[in-house]
């Protein structure tokens, strides 16, 4: 299945009451597993979590650690990107050439490297 076609099917999942604002996100490991997520806001609202963390979560949660390739989308006149928490999230298992595809509902895309949506990304000082 396509990034894009996971990413889709996970946005249809979301939970976004508050901001009606859906988004779906699917990334790839290195060994091509697929993991998926979708946004989930709460009533609280600084509480709710975006598609990307729920992904990288699943992706945490099955044992891996390695994202090659990321994929989200939204119901958006341009692809949205991420957050720059989530740019974050991602550098954590990313490297900086892990190509992040930015994708519409309507079938418009741009696909960027994760080094260049978040220059100088902080690094663990422990050597983790
Ligand atoms: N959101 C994501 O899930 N991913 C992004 O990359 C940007 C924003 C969510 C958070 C919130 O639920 C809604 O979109 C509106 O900001």
């Amino acid at each position: 299945m396509s990034l894009l076609k996971a990413a889709l099917d996970a946005r249809r999942n979301a939970h976004a009451p508050y901001s009606g604002f859906a988004v779906g996100a699917a990334l790839r490991t290195g060994k091509g597993a697929v993991f998926t997520g979708c946004n989930v806001e709460n009533a609280s609202y600084p509480e709710g979590t975006c598609a990307e963390t729920g992904a990288i979560a699943a992706m945490v949660a099955a044992g891996a650690r390695d994202i090659a390739e990321v994929c989200i989308v939204a119901d958006s006149p341009a692809p949205i990107s991420p957050c720059g928490g989530c740019r974050q999230r991602l550098a954590e298992f990313a490297g900086p050439d892990v190509p992040v595809t930015m994708a519409t509902v309507a079938g418009d895309s741009v696909t960027m490297r994760l080094g260049d949506l978040l220059p100088m990304a902080f690094r663990s000082v422990r050597g983790v």
